[in-house]
C-alpha cells in the first residue's frame, strides 16, 4: 500500500518540477510531455470544451508517441470524454477501451488499449476543459495513475484559468485603453471649442471700450452745433481709437497663436494710467454721472516699468476704472438725491514697486462675492454691460509682468483695487541697467 503512494508522490514532484521562468502555455506542454514520459504512456492529451456546449472538444495539446501532434476537434458522444466531461473526477478504463465505445474512429485509429481521463473546471464549477491520458496497453498502477491524473488535471486547470483572466484582463484593458483614447481626443475638440469660445469673447470684451469710443465720437460729430475744434478733436479720437481696436485684434490673434509677447519695453506708467483715464472720461456718455462725479486723481509719481505687453497694461487700467465708474452710475441710480459719487485714482512708488489704487465709493461687492470677482466669466451685469472677463484677463496681465492684482471692498460703501508692479522712478531710470 505505501509502494504506489510513495511513487506517486516522486512522479508527481519529478513532473512538477518545471522550470520556474516557464509559465502559460509553455508551462502546460512541458506539463504534458513529463506525463506522457513519467507514466510511460503513448498518448497525452489536454483540450477544452468548445463553446461550452459539452458537445465536443478541441484539443489544445496533443503528445502522442514522443512527440506533439497537430491539434484536432472531435464530437464527444460515443467517446469515453463524454464520461469525463459528465463527472467531476478521475474516468479510467484501464483495458480493453474500444469495446466499450466501439464507435470511437479516434481509438481505433490510435489502436488504444487504456483511457483515462479527468476534467478542469471554471472557478464557477462549469466544465473547462480535460486532461487524457491513453495507452497502447492496459493501465497497470492505476492508483499511480488516478493520482498523477488527477493532480495535473488541478494543476492544469489553474493555469487555463489564470491565462483566462489574463486574456479577459487584456481585453479590458484594450477596451480601456480605446475608452480613453475616444474620451480625450473628446475632451481635446471640447477644450479647443472652449479656447475659441474664449478668444472670440476675449475679443468681443476688449473690442468693447474703442468701440463704444468711436460710437460716441460718431453721434458727436453729427451735432450741429459742434464747435470746430471739438470736432477736429473728436474725429482724431476716433481714428486713434480705430486703430487701437485693429491693434487689439492683432494682438489677441497673436496670443491665439501663442506668438506671446517675449521681449519686454519701457514704459511710462504714469503716462498710461493718465491716458486711460482720460480716454475713459472722455468716452463716458453717462451725463448726469459726469456732471456729479468728484475725481480725486494724483498721479505725481512719474515711474517707468518694463512691461510684456504695454497695450495690455493700458487695457488693465480701462478695466478697472469701467468696473468703477459701473458701480458708481448704479449706485446714483438708485440713490438720486445725497449722494456724490467719488472716484479716486492714485499712483505712488515705492521699495521698487510702484502702486496703483482705483477706488470708488460705488455699490461694493458682498463679502461672500469678493473671492470670484477674478473668476473667468464672474459677472453681475446684464448681458451687453459685461462679460465677466476685466478682471480675469487683467489678473494674468499684471501677473505675467511679475505684479499683483488685489480688490478690497465692502458692499455699499467702496471698492478698492490695488495694482503693484516692478518699477523705477523716471529720474532714477539712467542708473538702471539690466
Ligand atoms: N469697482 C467695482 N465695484 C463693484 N463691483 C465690482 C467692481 N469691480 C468689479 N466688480 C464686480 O466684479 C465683477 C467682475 O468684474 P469684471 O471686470 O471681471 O467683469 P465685468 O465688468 O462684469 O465684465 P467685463 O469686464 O468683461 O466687461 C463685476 O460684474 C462686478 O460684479
Ligand atoms: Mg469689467
Amino acid at each position: 500500500m505505501n509502494g504506489p503512494a510513495v511513487n506517486a508522490l516522486e512522479i508527481i514532484r519529478d513532473i512538477y518540477n518545471v522550470d520556474q521562468l516557464l509559465s502559460g502555455k509553455e508551462y502546460i506542454r512541458e506539463l504534458v510531455k513529463r506525463l506522457a514520459q513519467k507514466l510511460k504512456v503513448k498518448f497525452v492529451m489536454v483540450g477544452h470544451d468548445v463553446e461550452g456546449k459539452g458537445t465536443s472538444v478541441q484539443t489544445d495539446y496533443l503528445f502522442a508517441d514522443g512527440k506533439f501532434v497537430d491539434n484536432v476537434v472531435y464530437e464527444l458522444e460515443g467517446t469515453p470524454c463524454t464520461k469525463v466531461l459528465c463527472g467531476t473526477r478521475v474516468n479510467c478504463y484501464s483495458a480493453k477501451v474500444q469495446d466499450q465505445f466501439p464507435n470511437d474512429q479516434m481509438l481505433k485509429d490510435l489502436e488504444v488499449e487504456s483511457y483515462m481521463g479527468a476534467p478542469f473546471l471554471h472557478t464557477n464549477g462549469g466544465l473547462l476543459g480535460l486532461l487524457v491520458i491513453m495507452d497502447d496497453r492496459p493501465l497497470e498502477d492505476l492508483d499511480l495513475a488516478t493520482a498523477v491524473v488527477e493532480f495535473f488535471a488541478a494543476r492544469i486547470g489553474a493555469e487555463y484559468r489564470r491565462l483566462d483572466a489574463e486574456e479577459s484582463l487584456r481585453r479590458s484593458n484594450e477596451d480601456l485603453e480605446k475608452l480613453v483614447d475616444t474620451r480625450t481626443k473628446q475632451l481635446i475638440s471640447q477644450e479647443k471649442l472652449a479656447t475659441i469660445g474664449r478668444i472670440t469673447l476675449g475679443i468681443a470684451h476688449e473690442l468693447k471700450n474703442p468701440l463704444n469710443i468711436i460710437i460716441n465720437g460718431t453721434e458727436l460729430l453729427q451735432d450741429s452745433d459742434i464747435s470746430e475744434q471739438d470736432r477736429a478733436r473728436t474725429q482724431t479720437m476716433i481714428h486713434q481709437h480705430g486703430l487701437r481696436a485693429n491693434e487689439i485684434i492683432t494682438s489677441m490673434l497673436k496670443q491665439a497663436r501663442q506668438e506671446v509677447h517675449t521681449t519686454e519695453e519701457w514704459a511710462d506708467v504714469s503716462r498710461l494710467l493718465k491716458h486711460a483715464f482720460d480716454v475713459f472720461f472722455k468716452s463716458l456718455n453717462d451725463i448726469e454721472l459726469k456732471l456729479k462725479l468728484i475725481k480725486k486723481i494724483s498721479i505725481t509719481t512719474e515711474v517707468k516699468a518694463q512691461l510684456f505687453d504695454v497695450p495690455a497694461i493700458e487695457r488693465v487700467f480701462i478695466n478697472v476704472i469701467d468696473n468703477a465708474v459701473y458701480a458708481l452710475a448704479e449706485k446714483l441710480q438708485k440713490n438720486k438725491s445725497g449722494y456724490t459719487p467719488e472716484l479716486q485714482i492714485e499712483l505712488s512708488f515705492k521699495n521698487s514697486r510702484c502702486q496703483i489704487r482705483v477706488r470708488d465709493n460705488g455699490i461694493g461687492i458682498p463679502s461672500d462675492q469678493l473671492k470670484r470677482v477674478c473668476d473667468e466669466f464672474y459677472t453681475t451685469k446684464p448681458p451687453g454691460d459685461g462679460i465677466g472677463l476685466g478682471l480675469w484677463v487683467a489678473k494674468q496681465n499684471i501677473e505675467k509682468n511679475r505684479g499683483s492684482l488685489k480688490i478690497d471692498s465692502r458692499e455699499n460703501e467702496y471698492t478698492e483695487v490695488v495694482i503693484e508692479l516692478p518699477a523705477v522712478r523716471r529720474d532714477a531710470e539712467v542708473e538702471v541697467s539690466i
